[in-house]
């Protein structure tokens, strides 16, 4: 079972977020304040989405939000480790003005058959936003940082992506994965799911379940804070697999750096080998060279080859 840590005081949490990032990259988080009402109408309405006709669906279809990688893509649209997972979705991000000059950037497209959908989203994403810098505060502590030094830097103005995923039913023993093996790319994910299951972690002893709990968030670091902290915290791999019989439905809320900033090492850390050894020559082999958003517009053309063409030009 993967620790459950109460963030209601970031401070108080980052002995046992500190555990956490070492051994699994993955933790559950309670004391958020995001009102379980607001999941709950998350969840309702989206739900309507997804039963609509798929030409409906369609109207929001991805390429129709060009370069800012926004809107629904169905079945076998992303292909995650190489091949396409057995899921539909819906992107989002900070909404901004059309006509943005950052790839990635720009207005949602949001379904015209369920508008209630809308608030409900820039609502959820606002909170998200905010539980997620928390943690961070919580990660910066655990560090032996000051506890602004996400929110004052990479995270001042941050990357906000989220996603609305529906795993359609399959048979227990269907080919394929709902989310093949992966790790996520910046610094922070906040997983809601429904009751039905699915998630997997792959720990040091091996797979492991990652059921929903009541009223908590499923937070696992990506690999901004895995080069970051040269490797001293896991990004670790994690797959979905949808046995339930029944559709199920995922919300990743993910933070990440500044999408035109470099992602220089984090004092200290940064120096020291996997093992908390100070490195010969205090460098970080895994420092990152170029910006945030270089780094995941690159990861963007493996999952959504089509798309990426449009998000280069
Ligand atoms: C992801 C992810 C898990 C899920 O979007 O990166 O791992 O349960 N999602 O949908
Ligand atoms: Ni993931």
């Amino acid at each position: 079972m993967l620790p459950v840590i109460d963030i209601t005081s970031p401070a108080a949490a980052a002995p046992e977020i500190a555990r956490a990032c070492r051994e699994t990259g993955f933790f559950y988080v309670t004391g958020h304040g995001v009102p379980a009402s607001l999941r709950a109408e998350l969840d309702a309405r989206s739900r309507e989405f997804f039963a609509l006709p798929v030409e409906e669906k369609l109207r929001i279809e991805m390429s129709r939000g060009g370069r800012a990688w926004r809107g629904y893509f169905p079945v076998g649209g992303e292909l995650t480790s190489g091949a396409p997972d057995l899921k539909e979705g819906l992107y989002f991000g900070t909404e901004l003005p059309a006509g943005h000059p950052l790839p990635l950037h720009g207005p949602n497209l949001f379904p015209p058959g369920v508008p209630a959908l809308r608030d409900t989203v820039l609502s959820y994403m606002d909170k998200l936003t905010a539980v997620a810098q928390d943690v961070l505060r919580g990660i910066a502590l655990s560090l032996g940082l000051d506890a602004e030094y996400f929110a004052a830097g990479y995270t001042a103005s941050p990357t906000v992506l989220f996603r609305i995923f529906h795993y359609p039913p399959s048979p227990p023993d269907a080919p394929g994965w709902g989310v093949g093996e992966h790790t996520d790319y910046g610094l922070l994910t906040l997983l809601a799911q429904d009751d039905n299951g699915g998630l997997q972690v792959h720990t040091p002893s091996g797979w492991l379940d990652a059921p929903p709990l009541p009223d908590a968030f499923v937070c696992n670091i990506g690999d901004m804070l895995e080069r970051l902290t040269g490797g001293w915290y896991r990004s670790t791999p994690h797959r979905v697999r949808n046995t339930s019989g029944r559709g199920r439905l995922s919300f990743p809320f993910f933070l990440d750096p500044d999408f035109t900033k470099e992602v220089p090492p984090l004092p200290d850390r940064a120096a020291t080998d996997p093992g908390g050894r100070r490195r010969w020559d205090g460098a970080s082999p895994l420092a990152f060279e170029g910006t945030y958003g270089d780094y995941l517009t690159a990861k963007v053309a493996k999952v959504f080859p089509e798309l990426h063409r449009d998000v280069r030009h």
